[in-house]
């Protein structure tokens, strides 16, 4: 067989031809109404399926510094199969999907703009995208299944027209029948059930096609229904189905037809008119995305003569194509702006009528450095670069420093920026509670509303991935010099006050970096598993005999001593336990270990990422003479001290993700800071 047949054949059994049939299912007005009584849902608002849509992804509760976070699966998981995934925007994300639970219970919201707020970058087109995407693959399937309907042509040939706007099929039932209809098929609903309503009436076109039917079956409605069909709709916005984007040209060029729909110049001679519904195209974006969403980008950059389209179609749900009256429509209206224009607007009295319609969602930068590290592990991992490796600490300090800039400085005269960044990402720091770090919040109003943008650190990620080919490793002093070089020409940078600022904050997170490779270095360096495990076992032993208030046995005479606590200190100096804390720090090991004994399980120190950095670094101290860091700068390297060399390299590459070529690198560079006598510890 040949292959190409092969292929074929594999795909023909892939395909699945029942889901083909269901979306593509067609059928008479009176089929609807058997689907309408059973799943009634199907005739759901375009709000109520964005919110429906939202919820079926399911939520997640957590807590975090004692706030309780919502997290909606759909701007997580659902995102994250689509490489969009959202990070960091909890709360905000939460007050939008509030604006759309109330907008689908009908609470007024759906009468507004919705409009993202938020400085350069900060994901108001993701989370767009994300909800057109979001409705698109929900339409798709049973629980989202919506419907519309086509005309029979009049000269009965075969040809269908489709309504233009996808309307809802009970927009056919006439005023006066709908009552009666209605009853009938909310008949014996439970209160919990969907209870099917009908707002809005047909667009002119359809209008035209129902007048001219109606009146060749003499007024008879049920025998009219026969030139119909309802057909499955399904929203896509490369078909310009229910999902439009709007996006202003410049402002001489702009014309409302884009908006609302145009004259078909073509078709005027056909029909003799140019307020014949058949003669006008009804493919505005705000036509076409009826029963869905349409996105307008830089929505406060529109003229304001189409602002006024705009506000009806957000307070009235209804547009005014050229010619022909007031149409209906059922979609969500989300509009999206960055600060200086959202500032302009508020200084212009024009846009009064339009401030007052709108609700903000404010989009702002992250500022957990974790969430900013993972925005570019979204796209700069080993997946996505191929024949790169990117050096451990490369993206979380370049996204330190991002964060860092859009930080405003504590009020606290003891807290320095860098540690107010650790704060919020969850570290502990003495003298400071989750009390102090929702105060420290509290206090900084518009934090993430400046600073730098992750564009522009994704830009300049791959400027360095570019920069050498040569190299087949990228590290932090690439990309910190991309970041440096590109401030000068950064348009967005408007005062020298800012640039020094910013310039100072990469020497921050310059010698932040130093720190984090100086401790791994020395923790490779003394991480010999035995020489560790000896060291835990004689700090647990007088950890225990403290806490128990026992003596410990002197390994060496046999006798009982006092615990040694300079010892013990020497261990939790390592990462810093204050010697106000220490006696909890000790009791929570030994609780641990108690429970580990309870289930026959045996400590292991690895197990416990904090007390192995402590052994780790302490035992580096001890041996410091013996391994000399600084003969590393030097030429001559003898045998001994290459063996131990490469036994740190290869513990760099096993244990912290190094490769060949930046595990020499941070050793030459670990060494040089050393040479200099920098060792601050
Ligand atoms: N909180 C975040 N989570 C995930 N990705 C983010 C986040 N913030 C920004 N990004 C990423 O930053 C880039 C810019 O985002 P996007 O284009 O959505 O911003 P925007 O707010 O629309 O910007 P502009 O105002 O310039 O149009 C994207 O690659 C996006 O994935
Ligand atoms: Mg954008």
């Amino acid at each position: 067989m040949s292959i190409g047949k092969t292929i074929l054949g594999t795909l023909r059994q892939q395909q699945n031809l029942g889901d083909y049939r269901k979306k593509h299912w067609e059928g008479s007005f009176e089929d609807y109404l058997d689907i309408v009584r059973e799943h009634p849902e199907v005739t759901r608002t375009a709000y109520q399926r964005l919110y429906d849509m939202i919820l079926s992804h399911g939520v997640e509760e957590s807590y975090e510094q004692k706030e309780k976070i919502t997290r909606y699966k759909f701007f997580t998981e659902f995102a994250a199969q689509h490489g969009d995934a959202i990070y960091g925007l909890d709360r905000q994300i939460v007050n939008l999907v509030n604006t759309f639970k109330s907008a689908a219970k009908g609470y007024g919201t759906e009468k507004r703009v919705l409009l993202l707020h938020g400085p350069v970058g900060s994901s108001k087109s993701t989370l767009a995208r994300l909800l057109k995407k979001g409705l698109e693959q929900y339409s798709k399937i049973d629980e989202g299944m919506l419907f519309s309907y086509t005309w029979r042509g009049n000269a009965n040939d075969g040809t269908w027209h489709k309504c233009p706007m996808h309307e809802e099929p009970l927009h056919l039932v006439p005023f006066d029948l709908r009552e009666g209809l209605l009853a009938k098929i909310n008949e014996d609903r439970q209160p919990a059930d969907f209870p099917v309503t009908i707002t809005g009436d047909m667009c002119p076109f359809c209008r035209q096609m129902y007048n001219e039917r109606l009146a060749k079956y003499d007024g008879d409605w049920t025998r009219m229904l026969e030139e119909v069909k309802v057909y499955r709709l399904i929203l896509s916005e490369q078909d310009r189905i229910g999902i439009g984007t709007f996006q202003p040209k410049d402002e001489k060029n702009q014309d409302s037809t884009e908006l609302t729909g145009d004259i078909n110049y073509r078709k005027i001679a056909e029909f003799g008119s140019d307020s014949d519904p058949r003669a006008f195209n009804f493919d505005g974006e705000l036509n076409i995305a009826n029963r869905g969403l349409v996105e307008f980008i830089e929505v406060l950059k529109l003229d304001v003569a189409f602002l006024y389209d705009l506000l009806g179609a957000s307070q009235e749900h209804k547009i005014k194509p050229k010619k022909f009256a007031q149409t209906d429509i059922d979609e969500v209206i989300l509009g999206h702006t960055n600060e200086p224009e959202y500032r302009r607007l508020q200084n212009n009295e024009f846009m009064e009528a339009l401030r007052d319609r709108t609700v903000k969602i404010d989009v702002p930068y992250v500022t957990r450095l974790k969430d900013e590290i993972k925005i570019y592990e979204k796209d700069f991992n080993a997946e996505r670069v191929k024949g790169k490796h990117i050096a451990p600490h490369t993206i979380e300090i370049a996204a330190m420093w991002a964060v860092l800039t859009r930080l405003v400085q504590p009020k606290h005269a003891n807290l320095t920026l860098l540690q107010k960044l650790k704060l919020y990402n969850g570290k502990t720091l003495p003298g400071f509670t989750e009390d102090n770090v929702v105060e420290l919040k509290k206090e900084a109003v518009a934090e993430g509303m400046h600073g730098i943008s992750p564009r522009y650190i994704q830009d300049k990620i791959s400027n360095a991935l570019v920069a050498h080919p040569e190299e087949g490793c990228v590290n932090p002093f690439m990309v910190l010099h991309e970041l440096e070089a590109g401030l000068r020409h950064h348009s967005l940078i408007t005062s020298p006050e800012q640039l020094q600022s910013f310039r100072e904050l990469l020497q921050v997170v310059r010698e932040e970096y130093e720190d984090i490779v100086k401790n791994e270095v020395q923790r490779a360096i003394a991480a010999d598993e035995d020489a560790l495990t000896r060291l835990c076992s004689n700090y647990i032993d007088n950890v225990k005999a403290y806490t128990q208030r026992e003596k410990v046995r002197n390994r060496y005479t046999g006798n009982f001593e006092e615990p040694d606590e300079r010892l013990m200190r020497s261990v939790e100096e390592k990462i810093d336990i204050p010697e106000g804390r220490k006696d909890d720090f000790r009791r929570e090991i030994m609780n641990y270990i108690g429970a580990l004994a309870i289930d026959g399980k045996k400590f292991d120190y690895k197990t416990n990422e904090r007390l192995q950095k402590a052994l780790e670094l302490k035992l580096f101290e001890d041996q410091k003479d013996t391994i000399k860091l600084t003969s590393l700068v030097s030429n001559v390297v003898d045998k001994a001290t290459q063996e131990k060399i490469d036994v740190v390299k290869s513990r760099l590459t096993r244990n912290y993700g190094y490769c060949e070529v930046c595990s020499t690198d941070v050793l030459q560079f670990v060494a040089s800071i050393f040479a200099r006598g920098h060792a601050k510890k």
